[in-house]
């Protein structure tokens, strides 16, 4: 997968880039990620990218030219070396829809993909209406910038290319994934002060076990997410633990905040 990334600031993802699966999955050529400092593709002197908003307001908006340019420039390099159907150019913004991992399965699946990183006071209306096909927002809250939104959605994305994950990593199982949250996780020591593994993970029966961790699964969503529940086709055995549970508060409940956990 090839992604590009239009942005004021290519050096905020040098980090990211440069450690852990984001690196093994760059090293193996398995994701090429380009950066494009959107202010090189100004043409006035002063490297203009944004201006006062027409009709007064505060903040300033981000000016189409050097976006659009930007992305053409990607687009007919992309085109020069490879055959290409379906080219998403995303928008990261507040007013995107919301992410979630079935739209990082769906953006995995491309060849190629162009983010752009706008900024919290705007993008021009065109950049919008005649530019992207897409736009994401990562949560119901306001950052400085689309950098850290595009972080979040590379790395969800890039985790899903078949190799970047060794098997024992796999995404299959985790939270999300099924759309449901995971079951708890336990590793050695089996008693860590005090605090017992439960007994069936150290049962070695792997039905039991799956059995439990399927239970878990519904009893922490039930607990945390509900209404993951609704989206989630269950079976009856599942379905019938759920009436149970919602049917007697106190074993469905062992309370989120910590305090009662103590
Ligand atoms: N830019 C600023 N805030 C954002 C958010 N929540 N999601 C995506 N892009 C953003």
């Amino acid at each position: 997968m090839r992604i590009d990334v239009l942005t004021l600031f290519p050096q905020m993802f040098e980090v990211p880039f440069s450690f852990g699966i984001f690196k093994r999955a760059i090293d193996h050529k398995l994701v090429s990620t380009n950066l494009h400092n959107i202010r090189d593709y100004t043409r006035d002197k002063h490297h203009t990218v944004d201006g006062y908003p027409y009709g007064g307001g505060s903040g300033m908006v981000h000016k189409p030219e050097p976006i659009f340019e930007a992305v053409e420039a990607i687009k007919s390099d992309i085109c020069a070396k490879e055959k290409t159907s379906a080219l998403p150019i995303i928008l990261l913004t507040p007013q995107g829809r919301p992410f979630s991992q079935p739209i990082a399965q769906e953006l995995s699946r491309y060849s190629h993909l162009i983010l752009i990183c706008g900024h919290s006071e705007g993008v021009d209306e065109r950049v919008r209406e005649h530019l992207v096909t897409d736009e994401i927002s990562i949560g119901d809250y306001v950052l400085t910038g689309g950098e850290l939104p595009t972080m979040v959605v590379i790395d969800a994305i890039i985790r899903l290319l078949p190799g970047v994950l060794g098997s024992e990593e796999s995404p299959l199982n985790e939270s999300h994934a099924n759309g449901l949250l995971e079951y708890p996780q336990y590793t050695r020591p089996a008693v860590f002060r005090g605090w017992s593994v439960p007994e069936v993970l150290l049962s070695g029966n792997h039905a039991q076990i799956a059995k439990w961790r399927r239970e878990q699964i519904i009893r922490r969503t039930l607990e945390r997410r509900p209404e993951l529940l609704d989206k989630t086709d269950l079976c009856l055995e599942e379905k019938q633990l759920v009436e149970r549970l919602t049917s007697s508060p106190k074993e469905s409940r062992p309370s989120f905040d910590k305090e009662s956990r103590e």
